[in-house]
């Protein structure tokens, strides 16, 4: 069930390249978050009459622990900027849990969590849970550089707990020199006892879909889309699925990747 509610900003801080990272108290949206779901933020305060931007923005539930959840963010235009002046005792109203569409967590199979870029946040609540559960999960994470990897301190300390992380750049400069579908493969031999999860770019994504088909992996896809209201009402945020025009924001943002017919 969603909620709207203030919710005070506990710390934020930049990460590396364009990537801050957001701390908010917000019970009980942090309880309750499901692995894929998001929120919507408006950052304008509660008491001023303040207008700019007009709509509130969409960011994945990056981490959620007790009453907290973590947002990670890049920012790349108006309402990211703003986000980034906010400091710790400010407010923010956030409108979530949202999503019908989450992650489904199988204890039987190997997760195998593909994460392109900002996409990391879009993936790694889930990480976090499948960790807690001990299920055998490998991350395959990519940027365009080490300095774009701006969750990699954040995956590096979930490793400690037991999860495999590889990291891949596109020219080297941190992990492995390529992308992280070079090394789907490798789970190929029992695809029934894998299902793949993703979150990222659309080129890596399409890419994603196409190879898991051909591999007949079980995948799904956390997909973003530019949002106006971020819970099924103006209908801007559609995509033609196997069930015709489905919306991002309420039958997502998580897919099968055989139901996405384009996206
Ligand atoms: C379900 C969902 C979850 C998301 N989670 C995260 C997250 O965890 N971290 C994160 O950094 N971002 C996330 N995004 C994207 C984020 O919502 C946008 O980056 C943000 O709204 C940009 O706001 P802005 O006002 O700063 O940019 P604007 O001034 O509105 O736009 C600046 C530039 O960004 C582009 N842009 C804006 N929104 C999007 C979008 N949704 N997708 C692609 N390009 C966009 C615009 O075309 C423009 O070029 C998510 C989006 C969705 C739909
Ligand atoms: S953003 Fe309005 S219907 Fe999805």
């Amino acid at each position: 069930m969603p909620y709207e509610l203030v919710a005070e900003v506990l710390s934020n801080r930049p990460l590396s390249g364009i990537t801050w990272e957001l701390k908010l108290r917000a019970h009980p949206i942090a309880e309750e978050s499901l692995p894929g779901q998001f929120v919507m933020l408006d950052t304008k305060p509660t008491e001023v009459e303040d207008y700019d931007p007009l709509n509130r923005r969409p960011f994945a539930v990056g981490d959620a622990e007790g009453a907290q959840i973590t947002i990670f963010y890049d920012v790349v235009g108006r309402g990211t900027r703003k986000i980034a002046r906010l400091t710790a005792g400010d407010s923010v109203r956030l409108l979530g849990p949202l999503g019908d569409g989450t992650f489904p967590l199988y204890g039987d199979r190997t997760a195998v969590v593909v994460a392109g870029g900002i996409g990391a946040s879009g993936v790694s609540l889930l990480v976090r849970r499948l960790a807690e559960r001990k299920v055998p999960t490998v991350v395959l994470y990519g940027a365009r550089s080490r300095e774009y990897l701006s969750l990699k301190e954040w995956f590096e300390k979930i490793s400690r707990k037991g999860v495999e992380v590889r990291f891949y750049t596109d020219d080297g400069s941190f992990g492995k020199k390529g992308f992280p579908l070079q090394d789907l493969d490798e789970f190929v031999q029992n695809p029934e006892k894998v299902v793949v999860y993703a979150c990222g770019p659309k080129p890596m994504l399409r890419a994603l879909k196409e190879k898991a088909e051909k591999l007949n992996l079980e995948t799904y896809l956390s997909l973003d889309r530019r949002m106006a209201c971020g819970w099924g009402v103006c209908l801007g945020c559609v995509v033609k699925t196997t069930a015709g025009y489905e919306r991002v924001c309420k039958e997502g943002p998580v897919f099968e990747a055989r139901k996405l017919v384009d996206f």
